[in-house]
């Protein structure tokens, strides 16, 4: 075992079982999944690029557009509509290059959809078949997390995590690495952050993608009278999606900001390695 020393303290580098089997296979079955559902989502809206509120598609007044114009030089030119606001998206939003070279117009460039090339069907395809091994994926996470006490164990917020969220901010402005016992717990903001997606923003996926099917209807029309239509499900849907993907980029940046293989090894064959502080009496190397 090599020791360090900081300052006047020493440590031991220790290697640790830091997550489960299910868990790691889950996880990835669960990105996997979400990669699947972002890009063949994105091609489902590409069918009609914009988002309206209520029930249904005002199209002089959309809360967000996608539109492709020509420009004076006779050239497309992608624009997008936020509310009042427009921006021109040329190669990116509204028009952009598909795969034979030629400026086409649509939403979401090939890039980023699935399939690339527009096919409704095809998307529509991807999206139900992930977005039910998403739901399996994640029941089984929920029924694995409360039977093996995971979820009240290292997720729950505690009273004290709680008191320690204002130090928790802090110690994120000083880029703080924690050693020890410290480092093997999930932080009080990683908690929030990882509660909130999988009890806010993945349990509101779910209801908000039944409910723009017209079959359910007699199921879930209590939800869609609460949000006031079908096209509010459908922005309501898109913006839990941008806020996964914000969530997935600030996940990856932690990731990689903790130490990246260590951390991405901890997800894959469950070791982590872990500064430990020695106890007095410990002999050094
Ligand atoms: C390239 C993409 C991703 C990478 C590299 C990655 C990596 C990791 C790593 C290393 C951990 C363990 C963190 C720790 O032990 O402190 C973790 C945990 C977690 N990740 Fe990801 N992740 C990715 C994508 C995602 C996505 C898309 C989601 C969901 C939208 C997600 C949700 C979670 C959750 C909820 C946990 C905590 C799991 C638990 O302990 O129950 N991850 N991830």
């Amino acid at each position: 075992m090599s020791s360090i020393a900081i300052g006047a303290r020493q440590y031991e580098w220790r290697t640790v079982l830091r997550h489960r089997a299910p868990l790691r296979v889950m996880h990835w079955i669960n990105l996997a999944c979400m990669l699947a559902l972002a890009g063949s989502g994105l091609q489902i809206f590409n069918a009609h690029p914009a988002l309206y509120w209520g029930t249904a598609s005002h199209f002089e007044r959309p809360l967000l557009a996608m539109d492709g114009m020509r420009g004076a030089d006779g050239k497309g030119r992608g624009v997008t509509r936020v509310g009042d606001a427009s921006f021109e998206t040329t190669g990116v939003l509204g028009v952009s290059k598909a795969s034979d070279g030629r400026m086409v117009q649509r939403g979401f460039p090939e890039w980023a959809t699935i399939p690339g090339p527009r096919s409704l069907a095809l998307g529509r395809r991807w999206h139900f078949f992930f977005a039910w091994l998403w739901v399996i994926n994640g029941a089984c996470y929920l029924a694995w997390s409360l039977a093996s006490r995971h979820l009240s164990r290292d997720l729950a917020m505690q009273g004290r995590d709680w008191r320690a969220v204002p130090r928790s901010i802090a110690e994120h402005l000083r880029f703080h690495h924690p050693v020890g016992a410290e480092a093997l717990r999930y932080n009080p903001l990683q908690k929030l952050a990882y509660l909130g997606v999988i009890f806010v923003l993945a349990p509101l996926a779910v209801l908000t993608g039944l409910s723009m099917s017209p079959q359910l209807d007699g199921v879930l029309g209590w939800w869609l009278a609460i949000v006031g239509g079908r096209q509010s499900a459908r922005t309501i849907h898109f913006t839990v999606m941008a806020l996964f993907l914000l969530f997935t980029v600030v996940h990856v940046l932690m990731v990689v900001y903790a130490g990246p293989l260590n951390e991405l090894r901890s997800m894959l064959s469950g070791r982590f390695r872990v500064r430990w502080p020695r106890t007095e009496g410990e002999d050094g190397e």
